[in-house]
């Protein structure tokens, strides 16, 4: 490991500990407010009897709990995997709070290391998850476990933050995102492409974003194209 990923690590694990430390689930004003509406609207296209979905990277839950309650009724489950203990924990408080325990699996994982059962779920979910991993090839190797994990007609939903930047707000500076895997855009839309080359895709979109973050002890403009690559597999 570099100790640039180290540093990115160290860092991505310091804010998001606090984070979700300081903001409730769902808290009005953050990014935790409501549940990705790509995802739920992509979610909506499956037969939700018995449904399976895996959440990589699902954080407290912010899409994991919604779709744990919209498939409550019909008898499926959410498995939601996270580096950080306490974000589990705090996914697992919010699963009781939602009343959705019996749908919601949550465990302690690095994705890179995660062993994706094959071809188990109709749903997999990596929101905000691959910018994490420690290499381009780490990436391909989470996006080919992924695929292998996916049933016939399953969907693959894949929010990245690509090509990011950081404004130090104090100074006026702008330097290359801290993050362990900063893939531009292009890079990343043809290395999916590339990949996914035989599967539907049913939302491809780039949206220019902005957080506003503390890091390093400081304000910072976080900036970047917001990717989502949405596909069905077709067999
Ligand atoms: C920006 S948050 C997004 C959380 C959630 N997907 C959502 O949309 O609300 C990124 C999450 O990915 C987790 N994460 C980062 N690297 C990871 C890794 N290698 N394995 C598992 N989880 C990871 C972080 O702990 C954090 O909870």
């Amino acid at each position: 490991m570099s100790m640039r990923f180290i540093q990115a690590r160290t860092e991505e694990i310091k804010y998001h500990e606090k984070f979700y430390a300081e903001n409730e689930l769902f808290a009005p004003g953050t990014w935790l407010a409501r549940p990705v509406k790509a995802i739920m609207d992509t979610f909506g296209l499956l037969d939700p009897h018995d449904v399976r979905v895996l959440d990589l990277g699902s954080g407290v839950g912010r899409n994991s709990i919604p779709i744990a309650q919209a498939i409550k009724a019909y008898g499926g489950t959410v498995t939601a995997v996270d580096l950080i203990p306490s974000a589990v924990e705090i996914l697992q408080e919010n699963a009781r709070k939602y009343e959705v325990r019996d749908n919601l699996n949550a465990i302690v994982a690095d994705i890179e290391e995660y062993r994706i059962s094959p071809q188990s779920y109709d749903y997999i979910i990596a929101c905000s998850a691959l910018e994490h991993v420690s290499a381009e090839e780490a990436f391909r190797r989470v996006v080919a476990g992924m695929i292998a994990g996916t049933k016939p007609h399953g969907i693959n939903a894949i929010l990245i933050n690509t090509q990011s930047e950081e404004l130090d707000c104090s100074t006026g500076e702008v330097s290359e995102g801290f993050i362990e895997l900063n893939l531009a855009t292009g890079k990343a839309i043809s290395l999916l492409k590339e990949i996914y080359g035989d599967w539907e895709i049913i939302v491809e979109r780039v949206i220019p974003q902005s957080i506003q973050e503390i890091k390093y002890g400081k304000p910072i403009e976080f900036r970047g194209n917001w990717l989502t690559f949405i596909v069905r597999r077709l067999s």
